[in-house]
């Protein structure tokens, strides 16, 4: 039997969603009326992701993304209170300096932002932080495959792991994350037959964005899946709906109404009691 909506998400509830093989939807948002939505919408995890810097920044990639911009991000989501489990995304530059300083930053993300677990993107050169993160009670959602941080390593946003030796190495770092103990893992850009065979040999579940139908879940982009930019998307995104037209229509009617002067009309507009309309005079 499916797990009654109503109830709010943790980490537990998306390791019991693959035990009773159901599957995990989860989205990006960056806002407080977008969790709202997601919540309402049986969303099981909302992701404060570092795409911010690309979706409303409009950055060529996320490195410019700070801690600072994911929690004050995070408190916005955090205060929709959604049912959806809230995770902080560690933008670059927060979890690659020293643990310390990795461990302060997540714990930001959960003190001031609110959030429920962090995302960060890596596996074996991560572990040392990982380890650090669960020791500090952070829950931690890692992130394999196509490292969107790691831009320029990789020489471009490329599908990762058609190679054997890189296939072998994510597969690697899947399951010595699990024992490491992380809730889910993120599989980006990977082959579908690769994030099939990770998904079936791991207890906790992987959420996948273009990495195929085989993950236990799937993420993808508010902005993307709702049709907000009419900019370059990926193969994997399905645009649910257009909302740009809509956005657009909305915008361009109100800027004939004001030209025309059919906006703000009387209902619109305040009035003044007659006695002091009468002193005006
Ligand atoms: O930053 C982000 O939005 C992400 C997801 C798309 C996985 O990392």
């Amino acid at each position: 039997m499916p797990l009654p909506d109503l109830e709010k998400k943790t980490v537990l509830t998306l390791g019991l969603k693959k035990a009773r093989g159901e599957k995990i939807a989860a989205v990006t948002a960056y806002d407080h009326p977008t969790a709202r939505l997601a919540s309402e919408a049986g969303i099981d995890l909302i992701l404060v992701g570092d795409s911010v810097g690309m979706v409303l920044q409009g950055h060529a990639n996320t490195l410019k993304v700070t801690i600072d911009e994911i929690v004050y991000h995070t408190s916005m989501v955090a205060r929709a209170e959604p049912r959806s489990l809230v995770v902080s995304d560690l933008p670059y530059g927060s979890f690659h300096v020293s643990v310390k300083k990795s461990v302060e930053n997540a714990c930001r993300c959960l003190k001031e932002g609110g959030a429920e677990a962090v995302k960060l993107e890596g596996g074996r050169k991560r572990f040392n932080v990982i380890a650090a993160l669960l020791d500090a009670e952070v829950p931690v959602l890692a992130h394999l495959g196509l490292t969107p941080q790691s831009v320029h390593a990789l020489g471009g946003f490329k599908v990762q792991g058609k190679l054997r030796e890189k296939a072998r190495e994510i597969y690697q770092d899947a399951r010595d994350l699990e024992k490491l103990g992380v809730f889910a893992i993120v599989l980006e850009s990977i082959p579908e037959e690769l994030a099939r065979k990770i998904t079936a040999d791991l207890r906790i579940p992987t959420i996948g964005i273009g990495a195929g139908s085989g993950c236990d879940g799937q993420i993808l982009v508010f902005h993307d899946l709702v049709g907000f930019t009419d900019l370059y998307m990926p193969k994997f995104v399905r645009k649910y709906a257009d909302t740009r037209s809509l956005w657009l229509g909305a915008l361009e009617k109100y800027v004939g109404d004001v030209q025309g002067g059919s906006f703000p009309n009387d209902a619109e507009s305040f009035h003044l009691h007659k006695d002091i309309e009468e002193f005006l005079k």
